[in-house]
């Protein structure tokens, strides 16, 4: 996604600048053309020559070169810039980029910049919260700039808050989308992702091999495309993307709950069913663990069981319903997994049905789909997850503004 971007990287002077050559290595590895200007005190933290390595490119340290580079470096980087990212970000550049201050080469770049531009906060946790440094994050969301983070947690000078640099590899995550079609402005997305867990007893229970992979990549390519976007999860092991809300639950009736709550909030355009979940639940869950006894059957064989809500033709039903994208992995290919999609798709009542072979899937880093629906059959893969994802969430944005139209 950001091949052959060129991205200037300007590094400021917090103790997060070491994190920033995490986020080189990650941009340089996706194949953009990264450009690093780095203040005085960013200096102070790590030399120079880390990133002139990471990036391959000599870092631009000041307005007035002595050698044969540019000079004018302030207006060379901004007219070959596809993108300005300030990453870690001071309070210090905030307050001089709210106020067109340029009295070095980061500010002065920033103050002449054309490209779009994205801070990366990072400072103590009293001077984010102070009233000067949220006055200037307000003017520059207001002038269009783009804020990742920060995230809360504790910080290198020993206090607990906001404030903390977003991790490189979710910095990285936000600006991979960054250049993706903006086909879901303004939209409200709801994906529920991976498998549910319906407990035995208090230590044991079912649940299956989906590892979430695909819904996560749904969610993060409609945030991607511009989406407002609630995840509603199943346990997994995966980072909630960047960006995007994250409902975290259990069982299926979990699920179902967590769903309609979303719904009930506010309305919603589109609705991704990713999650695999469990048809059925035991009866009822016993207070202690099920033991094994000498000679006794398992106590296993005495579960009843009870057929779970139906979560996709739940929300398909409903009189105020999203356009809705059910999944069908099963354990079968070609015609017969066709037929099966097909029949999923009447039978929830969904608006489109993304047909994938479970065995190829399930914890699998790559997918290949289908995409099924009254006119629609199209597909895509094999491919990783998150190309499929992108393909399936433009497939349903395309489909939506087509049902959309008078
Ligand atoms: C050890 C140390 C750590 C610092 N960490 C931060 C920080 O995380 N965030 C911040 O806004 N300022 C931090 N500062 C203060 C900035 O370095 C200072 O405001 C400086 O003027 C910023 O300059 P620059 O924005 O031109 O790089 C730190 C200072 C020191 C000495």
């Amino acid at each position: 996604m950001l091949k052959d971007h060129r991205i200037v990287l300007i590094v400021t002077g917090g103790i997060a600048v070491y994190k920033a050559c995490t986020l080189v290595r990650g941009l340089v590895k996706a194949g953009a053309q990264v450009r690093v200007v780095m203040t005085e005190h960013a200096a102070q933290f790590v030399a120079p020559l880390t990133f002139e390595t990471l990036s391959g490119h000599p870092v631009a340290l000041t307005e007035w070169p002595r050698g044969p580079e540019s000079p004018m470096p302030h207006i060379d980087l901004n007219r070959d810039a596809d993108l300005l990212v300030v990453c870690p970000a001071t309070a210090n550049i905030l307050a001089k980029a709210a106020h067109g201050i340029a009295d070095d080469l980061a500010s002065t770049l920033i103050a002449a910049r054309r490209a779009p531009i994205v801070f990366v906060p990072a400072m103590n946790v009293h001077m984010w919260r102070s009233s000067a440094a949220q006055r200037n994050v307000e003017v520059l969301k207001e002038a269009g700039a783009r804020f990742i983070g920060p995230a809360e947690g504790f910080q290198a000078c020993g206090d607990v808050g906001a404030g903390r640099m977003t991790e490189p590899e979710a910095v990285l995550d936000r600006l991979m989308g960054f250049f993706a079609p903006k086909t879901l402005e303004g939209r409200r997305v709801l994906v529920t992702a991976g498998p549910t867990y319906e407990a035995l007893d208090p230590v044991r229970g079912i649940t299956n091999r989906s590892s979430g992979r695909q819904g996560y990549a749904v969610a993060r390519a409609a945030r991607d495309a511009g989406a407002e976007v609630t995840l509603v999860s199943g346990p997994t092991a995966l980072r909630a993307p960047e960006g995007v809300r994250l409902v975290s639950v259990e069982s299926a009736g979990e699920m179902l709950r967590a769903v309609e709550d979303a719904l009930a909030e506010a309305p919603c355009d589109l609705f991704f069913s990713t999650a695999a979940v469990a048809d059925w639940r035991p009866d009822s869950v016993p207070v202690l663990k099920m033991k094994k006894r000498e000679g006794e059957p398992s106590p296993f064989e005495a579960v009843r069981w009870t057929e779970n809500p139906d979560i996709l033709r739940t929300v398909s039903a409903r009189k105020d319903r999203p356009y809705a994208v059910g999944f069908a992995a099963e354990t079968a290919s070609g015609a017969d997994l066709l037929e099966l999609a097909r029949a999923k798709r009447a039978r929830k009542g969904c608006d489109l049905i993304v047909a994938n072979d479970a065995r190829r899937a399930l914890d699998r880093s790559e997918n290949a789909v289908r995409i099924l629906g009254e006119d629609v059959d199209r597909s895509f893969g094999p491919a990783d997850k998150d190309a499929c994802a992108r393909f399936i969430v433009e497939a349903a944005a395309q489909e939506l503004k087509k049902k959309e139209m008078p």
